[in-house]
């Protein structure tokens, strides 16, 4: 075991990882990241111990309440949230479209709703919906496709004293761009509307801090940070208060249970909490310290390993000939996506595939970014890092797409 306060420690953390021993190099985490055996465990032991419906009375309905309260914990330090503000949901799609919805209830026409170019159809279609169903408005932010910035006056110069809501990406899933949530926040805030963020793809790789991000809501994945397949959604307790959701009627009005629709997967979110445990751990800290605490010292570790991958990565590839990065803004997550002269996409896809390199092409549901971007439906091959990305990994990417190209320039 690595010496407390050592480096991130990839060989260790791969140990973790028993998908890895199939042998292919994963670039494909920012369409679900691979899983460790403490989250497979986690599921597998709440499937297989007495579990029922949440209640005081028996073991297993014990069980089923800690399970729950113990993710909203997890979650709540994941986010530095009230673990009372944490909905729990099947995925970040639906709740988006939940919350659309239940906030729509107070939009009229000559309402306007703001979405962005930069941002999963996720962020865009519910609102869009939405908007059209309460007769609102909706208006339209571009972020700059050679730079891949989105900066806040692109912001400031389409809201108004009628804005409602804005949605906005934390980190786009496609070219990894991380607007300035915070001085988008200020200008949102300014007009008194709220902010909507989808935390989606940011939340894998940089710490986040609801509060001090501005976001009056922020949506995430816990199977895109080494945890299982359901959504979150992250708010202040007292905001969450004044929305109501369609519910039946015999269920919890109370806050956060109000926009849970149905019986919580307690398996995956039992998976959950162990995948916080294990972000905190990435770095071996002090175990004395809280779960925040690690998470922050945890965070900046896991930064500083995907960013100097990231950094050989991007000089291998951008000298292939013919190559062009998308991927260009000077905040960003290790999410590159290229295209390259002469060579489809999907026939660079396959060609790593041949390999046992896993990098997916496709536009990724960035439906309009791939489109302001130029691709189209067509999109370019996306390479994102992970936590158990190692150098081993980026030379047999590297290597392979300079093989199937035609060699360095
Ligand atoms: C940025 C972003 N937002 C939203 C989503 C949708 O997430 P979910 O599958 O939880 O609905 C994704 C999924 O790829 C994503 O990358």
């Amino acid at each position: 075991m690595a010496a407390l306060g050592s480096p991130f420690d990839v060989d260790r953390i791969r140990s973790h990882f028993p998908a890895l021993l199939e042998g292919a190099a994963h670039f494909d985490g920012p369409g679900g990241s691979q899983v460790p055996d403490t989250v497979a465990t986690a599921i597998v032991e709440t499937l297989t111990s007495a579990i029922s419906n949440r209640g005081a009375v028996t073991p297993a309905e014990r069980r089923a309440d800690r399970v729950v309260v113990e993710a909203r914990a997890a979650m709540g330090d994941l986010l530095n949230l009230d673990p009372a503000g944490i909905v729990f949901g099947r995925s970040a799609t639906e709740l988006t479209f939940h919350l659309a919805r239940t906030l729509a209830k107070g939009w009229g026409p000559g309402d306007e709703v703001v979405v962005s170019r930069l941002d999963h159809d996720a962020n865009i279609r519910p609102w869009v919906i939405a908007a059209e169903a309460a007769g609102a408005t909706v208006r339209w932010v571009d972020f700059d496709p050679a730079t891949g910035e989105l900066p806040p006056d692109a912001v400031e110069a389409v809201v108004g004293e009628r804005t409602r809501l804005v949605a906005v990406t934390a980190a786009s899933n496609l070219i990894g761009t991380r607007p300035d949530i915070p001085a988008i926040a200020d200008v949102v805030h300014s007009v008194g509307a709220l902010l909507w963020v989808d935390g989606v793809h940011a939340t894998a790789h940089v710490l986040t801090d609801v509060p001090a991000s501005g976001a009056d809501f922020w949506v995430c994945s816990p199977y895109k940070f080494l945890g299982p397949h359901h959504g979150v959604l992250g708010a202040a307790p007292s905001l969450l208060e004044t929305l109501h959701p369609d519910k039946l009627l015999p269920s919890s009005d109370t806050v956060p249970e109000r926009f849970e629709l149905g019986t919580l997967p307690y398996e995956l979110l039992a998976g959950t909490t162990a995948a916080v445990d294990f972000l905190a751990d990435l770095a071996l800290t002090d175990p004395s310290l809280s779960r925040r605490e690690r998470l922050v010292t945890s965070f900046a570790a896991l930064e500083e390993h995907e960013d100097a991958l990231l950094a050989t990565l991007e000089e291998r590839l951008r000298a292939i000939p013919g190559l062009t990065a998308y991927s260009n803004a000077k905040r960003r997550t290790p999410t590159l996506l290229v295209t390259v002269e002469g060579h489809d996409p999907q026939e660079l896809r396959a060609g790593l595939a041949a390999r046992a390199v896993n990098a997916p092409a496709g536009h990724f549901y960035a439906w309009d970014c791939s489109h302001h971007l130029g691709l189209g439906a067509t999109g370019g091959l996306r390479m994102g890092l992970a936590p158990y990305t190692n150098a081993d990994d980026i030379e047999r990417l590297a290597s392979g797409l300079e093989e199937i190209c035609g060699g360095r320039s």
